[in-house]
């Protein structure tokens, strides 16, 4: 387990421009995208992360020829019935979305293939793709609701399939189901979730079509799928956590650039402005993908609520929420964000731990929690932990930036999941005297 300490708090603050790497959902979706249409396609600026690896490494392991140079990605397509039938089973390492999206286009293979993880993504339940992709007559046989995966390769039929979690890894795995199926597929969500499977398979020739309720997704059959040249944005889950540092930190301004602004993820922004954050949005053209600059200067926040109906825009921030939170004004209160349970950890054990160790004001409920942002923070464990999960990993070192007292982090090296150059570029907003040395994660 790498340990790491931790930079604390600038006396001048955070200041500079960051371009963040590509984003991870649409680095997943461009591959798998790419592999199931004909011709080349090739990927700008893509996240080159463990997560991102895992999909790539699985995708030539079915056949596909896939080239990578850096960020630069180029992937021959082998349409949709071109794929092979892989000589072992497909380690995905800790990747949900790739489990997931490849689990609902394998469904659709005329073989069999077995789909294995860590031992955080083989705790993650599975029965959420299994059930609604049966529907479409596919097989999936899982180890109770879990990884070891078998995935029995079959003929599906379109049919109107009713979502029972709002999750954008369970739509586009019946999205990539539909695809294949025989007759159009219906797809209603439970609440809107993000949209990059849609607007890359439209992108690439198909035809899915959102409904104005928002919810409702109809997806044409058998698609010519043709390769594409994408770039793909930044990813606003890696700038957010400069943009809560930013925030937070006195004296700070920052600018993130070319950062993916599509609106189903842009819940952050929305949180920061309802907190009082002080940010400003510069939108640049939209290729396929809202993309744009965030600049961002420390401000003092106001605490907030949050419901269900505003969880999906924000699901992978809400780490990050509970730090803004612990320094508002007030009490916020977050709910229904019970999925959050079964993220890469229990983030909301894990964010009430760790964030109880800097003397947070910080209740837990079952699918939220409640923090006290008035009272001042004391640390009182200086050993800050992971737990294996690279966005509570990045919390905790964003966390550090407000105190004076020296702390480290267990399991830094969670962290290259989805951001292996995070503390470079981190290090890159502090000024070179105060800036502790922070060598890659790689
Ligand atoms: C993702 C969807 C979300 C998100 C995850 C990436 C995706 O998960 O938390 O980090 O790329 O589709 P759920 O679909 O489980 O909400």
């Amino acid at each position: 387990m790498k340990q790491r300490r931790l930079q604390n708090r600038p006396t001048t603050g955070l200041h500079g421009t960051l371009t963040v790497p590509g984003d991870k959902s649409i680095s997943h979706r461009g591959l798998i995208l790419g592999a199931i249409s004909t011709g080349t396609t090739r990927l700008t600026h893509f996240l080159p992360a463990a997560d991102c690896l895992s999909t790539l490494n699985a995708l030539r392991a079915l056949g596909v020829p896939i080239k990578r140079q850096g960020t630069t990605v180029t992937i021959t397509g082998r349409g949709l019935t071109g794929l092979r039938p892989p000589h072992q089973a497909l380690d995905l390492g800790n990747a949900g979305t790739a489990t997931r999206l490849l689990a609902g286009l394998l469904a659709g293979q005329p073989f069999d293939t077995q789909l294995v993880g860590d031992g955080s993504l083989s705790r993650r339940p599975m029965d959420r793709v299994r059930t609604p992709l049966a529907t479409m007559g596919a097989t999936l046989e899982l180890t109770g609701n879990h990884l070891p995966l078998w995935v029995r390769g079959r003929r599906l039929t379109g049919t109107t399939v009713h979502l029972k979690v709002a999750s954008a890894q369970v739509k586009s795995a019946v999205i990539l189901a539909a695809l294949q199926a025989t007759g159009p597929s219906t797809i209603v969500e439970k609440l809107p979730t993000r949209d990059h499977t849609e607007r890359l398979v439209n992108a690439f020739g198909g035809q899915v079509v959102m409904a104005l309720d928002r919810r409702t997704i109809t997806v044409a059959l058998h698609p010519t799928l043709r390769g594409q040249n994408l770039t793909i944005p930044g990813d606003l889950s890696s700038a957010a956590f400069f943009i809560t540092a930013a925030s937070i930190v006195p004296g700070s301004r920052v600018t993130l650039k070319n950062v993916g602004l599509n609106p189903t993820r842009t819940g952050i922004l929305s949180v920061l402005r309802r907190m009082g954050g002080k940010i400003s949005v510069h939108h640049h053209g939209q290729v396929g993908e809202p993309l744009g600059d965030v600049t961002v200067t420390a401000a003092p926040l106001r605490p907030l609520t949050l419901t269900a109906n505003d969880i999906p825009a924000v699901i992978d921030e809400l780490p990050l929420v509970a730090l803004l939170a612990a320094t508002a004004n007030g009490i916020s209160e977050i709910s229904g964000a019970q999925e959050l349970r079964v993220k890469e950890t229990d983030r909301i054990a894990t964010i009430v731990t760790e964030l109880k160790k800097l003397g947070v004001a910080i209740t837990e409920k079952p699918d939220g929690f409640i923090i006290d942002g008035r009272q001042s923070w004391r640390v009182r464990a200086t050993q800050l932990d992971s737990h294996g999960d690279h966005r509570i990993g990045m919390m905790l070192a964003v966390a550090a930036l407000r105190l004076s007292t020296p702390v480290t982090l267990t399991g830094a090296d969670a962290i290259g999941i989805s951001y292996p150059t995070f503390f470079d570029d981190l290090a890159r907003l502090v000024p070179v005297k105060e800036a502790l040395y922070v060598a890659s994660v790689n």
